[in-house]
């Protein structure tokens, strides 16, 4: 055991991941249950109803639905077929270094860690699997000896958590995410671009960026595309283990299928729009440029960045970042002056903080007793300023997060854009 390590947080966190892989293997049963409640509920109308019904094929479309589950529950348990490369042997050591890392052309297998301190998510998040409902509260626990009872049965939450990864496939690894994505990352990119203009391509590599909450490491990926020296962070097993099969298990472009629209009946046009399959990845996440440097660090951001040692420098964490992308992320904060304090810690004098997102404050209400501070986007900016960032750039990018662009229903984000560099 590492020293500093406290046995219960890794008995709670070895529980948590192994919920996790519960929660994905019982995706089918789970799903497919709710859609025979629809079924029941057929077959509970009166004979004449359901005749009508029978005529419009609703009968098939469930059908459809239960194929299109078992082809998504195939996926999932490939996901999480080989969980021991995440090395939660509790009776080891705690923090333990797993190769998450990709082969680049140039042969050299780049080293990753996968410090695990992944830790429990909040439920307000900024996909909207309902209209109506923002659910609030802490991620269910179980306390690590409940889990010897018996097999985990995972709860609503812990099943909206597996669609919601589906859909986050389609974001950052779908040539059908392509719209949605762009209009986040390319603002990011280019501004990333245009701040090292005078760094030719190859040079890139001794530049370092920071992309925290990587979701499945599409932006961090586009990063170490460009050449750039590119490290993720990501504290959610779901993402973790999703991002770990894609980035390490895929030998084809659109190799995967997947359904992720299945879910919901709800604001559909038509069949097609909810039967339709999206093929992943629309790349090769293997193809980067020879040398390139790129990682993935699992684990909560305050914990890693926010302790790091300066005076380490064999710490992968402890140098300084050139630019750190926020995307969709600034509003996980319990506390955001501790986040913005962190951002600024890290960068190297004179380096940029790029962000990009809304204000959905994660934290707001939370039924776990943790604390939130929710700021307004004028807040966030003063305080930034008082903190050391002069911010520039600012402007507004109309953008949504896992939107089923064919249904009848749209959030837009009013996303806050801005580049802000580190004047003290
Ligand atoms: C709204 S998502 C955005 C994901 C990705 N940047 C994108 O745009 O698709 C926020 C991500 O931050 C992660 N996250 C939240 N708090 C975190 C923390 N304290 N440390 C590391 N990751 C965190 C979440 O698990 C989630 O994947």
């Amino acid at each position: 055991m590492a020293p500093g390590i406290n046995p219960e947080d890794v008995a709670e966190e070895q529980a948590h991941f192994q919920n996790v892989i519960a929660a994905f293997q019982q995706y089918a049963p789970y799903t497919l249950a709710g859609n025979n409640r629809r079924r029941k509920d057929l077959f509970a109308l009166s004979r004449q109803d359901q005749a009508l019904l029978e005529g419009l094929g609703y009968k098939e479309k469930l059908a459809s639905v239960d194929d299109a589950i078992l082809v998504n529950a195939s996926f999932l348990a490939q996901i999480v077929a080989n969980p021991e490369i995440f090395g939660h042997d509790v009776d080891e050591d705690a923090i333990e270094e797993v190769d998450v890392g990709m082969s680049s052309p140039g042969g050299e297998t780049q080293a990753r860690d996968l410090h695990s301190h992944a830790h429990n998510e909040p439920s307000h998040s900024h996909s909207h699997s309902h209209p109506h409902s923002h659910s609030h509260g802490a991620h269910p626990h179980p306390h690590p000896h409940e889990q010897k009872r018996g097999k985990y049965k995972p709860t609503d939450f812990d099943m909206d958590k597996v669609r919601s990864t589906l859909k986050q496939f389609v974001r950052d690894w779908s040539e059908k995410g392509r719209e949605e994505r762009e209009a986040s990352y390319k603002p990011l990119k280019d501004a990333l671009l245009e701040y090292f203009s005078d760094i030719p391509m190859e040079e890139r590599h001794n530049f370092r960026v920071l992309v925290p909450g990587a979701g499945l490491g599409r932006l961090a990926y586009d990063v170490a595309k460009l050449g750039f020296s590119c490290q993720g962070n990501e504290f959610s097993h779901y993402m973790l283990l999703a991002s770990f099969f894609i980035l390490n298990r895929t030998d084809e472009i659109n190799q995967h299928t997947i359904y992720p629209y299945v879910h919901s009946f709800s604001n559909l046009p038509n069949r097609t729009s909810m039967l339709q399959s999206v093929s992943i990845p629309d790349v090769l996440p293997s193809d980067i440029p020879p040398g390139s440097n790129f990682s993935l660090v699992a684990g909560d951001f305050e914990e890693i960045y926010g302790s790091q040692d300066e005076e380490d420098p064999s710490e992968p964490s402890s140098g300084p970042w050139d630019a750190i992308l926020t995307c969709f992320f600034i509003d996980t904060a319990k506390n955001i002056v501790n986040y913005l304090r962190i951002i600024h810690k890290i960068l190297a004098p004179g380096g940029v903080w790029i962000n990009i997102g809304p204000l959905l404050w994660h934290f707001e209400n939370n039924s776990s007793n943790d604390p939130s501070i929710e700021l307004d986007l004028e807040e966030v900016k003063e305080l930034a300023r008082q903190i050391g960032f002069e911010i520039k750039n600012e402007r507004t990018v109309d953008t949504t997060y896992v939107n089923n662009p064919d249904g009848l229903l749209g959030y837009v984000y009013h996303a806050a854009f801005w580049t802000a560099t580190k004047k003290i």
